[in-house]
């Protein structure tokens, strides 16, 4: 007979997305509602090897949804790296009498989750990452609102590099991917996009742009570049040499990382901790949260940790017409 889940923990891993909080919020209802506990575990996956543990309830998770960061704490686990730390983290599992955990993080924290349900404990993961790389799912949490704030950011620096005649290098966040990058670049209509997905040719995809973009009359210039590209003060130093240009280099850093959440993030959290906590009360494990053409799923974790994603293509070639660079690959 199926074993009635009475008590769930949820755990926040890896680098903080916005609408962390928000998933933890709809975890904690979600499980109220179906008479299900739930308890937090801080700090990732130390918080499991550790048992930092507090107790959530609805009302803990008041007025949290329009708040960045996450009320877990977050962490990259060393430790549970290793066979004894998993098998800790295990052991507190069954000291609290957790019946499942649901982790919320990238690939890394799934890989942890997939470590620990070899010691028999029940995993769902959601996906948040800025990055929106993780490949199973069209949409990472925290992913809307990081755009957001980068696109407002590169707005205001477009004020000034306007008013100076200047050329703007800025990076953006990403980790090894250019989802964030490209998304960016078409909103602020830059004059070029780096992504690290794309081989470009400094010559044809900046220099060249730049002097078309001068011959129309340009006087300003917004590189965008993902930082798996490389350094940006390289860029910039190289554009100032090359086209006797005043140039600026931006790193928008962990910025992007913060702030409230938008919406969209808000509203992906509440449906993804919804989806978690009905997938472990139905009895399955190994699972992860997917949205797919707006819908969502859940889909083996193996399956998920497998799956490869690549740049949006459509999304490239709108780029491509929109700035004029051609590539090859
Ligand atoms: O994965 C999210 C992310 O912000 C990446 O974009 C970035 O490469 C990395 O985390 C930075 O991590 P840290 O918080 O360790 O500086």
């Amino acid at each position: 007979m199926e074993k009635k889940v009475r008590r769930i923990g949820i755990l926040t891993s890896g680098g903080d997305a916005p609408g962390m909080n928000a998933v933890i919020r709809s975890v904690v209802r979600t499980a109220a509602s179906r008479g299900v506990e739930c308890v937090g575990i801080r700090r990732g996956y130390n918080g499991l090897i550790t048992g930092d543990i507090i107790r959530l309830d609805a009302d803990s998770v008041s007025r949290i949804i329009n708040k960045g960061g996450t009320m877990l704490y977050t962490a990259r686990s060393e430790e549970f790296m290793t066979e004894m730390g998993q098998k800790k983290a295990a052991a507190t599992c069954k000291q609290f009498g957790l019946d499942g955990i649901i982790a919320v993080g990238g690939d890394g924290t799934f890989r942890g989750l997939y470590a620990l349900s070899k010691h028999g404990i029940s995993v769902v993961g959601i996906p948040a990452t800025i990055d929106n790389d993780i490949s199973c799912t069209d949409y990472c949490l925290g992913y809307d609102t990081a755009a957001n704030t980068a696109v407002e950011a590169i707005d205001r620096l477009r004020d000034t590099m306007q008013s100076h005649d200047r050329c703007s290098v800025v990076e953006v966040m990403g980790h090894r991917a250019g989802h964030l990058a490209l998304y960016v670049g078409l909103a602020t209509s830059a004059t070029a996009v780096l992504v690290p997905e794309k081989e470009f040719d400094f010559e044809n995809d900046i220099v060249e742009n730049i002097i078309k973009a001068r011959l129309n009359g340009k006087t300003h210039f917004m590189i965008i570049m993902a930082e798996g590209v490389g350094k940006a003060t390289k860029v910039g130093e190289r554009i100032a040499e090359e086209l006797a240009l005043d140039t600026r280099v931006t790193i928008l850093g962990h910025i992007q990382r913060g702030g409230s959440p938008s919406a969209r993030d808000r509203v992906t959290a509440a449906s993804m901790g919804y989806e978690a906590v009905k997938v472990l009360c139905e009895g399955k494990t190994n699972r992860v949260i997917r949205s797919v053409s707006g819908k969502f799923e859940d889909i083996d974790i193996i399956d998920a940790l497998n799956m490869k994603k690549g740049l949006d293509e459509e999304q490239y070639e709108v780029l491509e017409a929109m700035t004029g660079i051609h590539h090859q690959n």
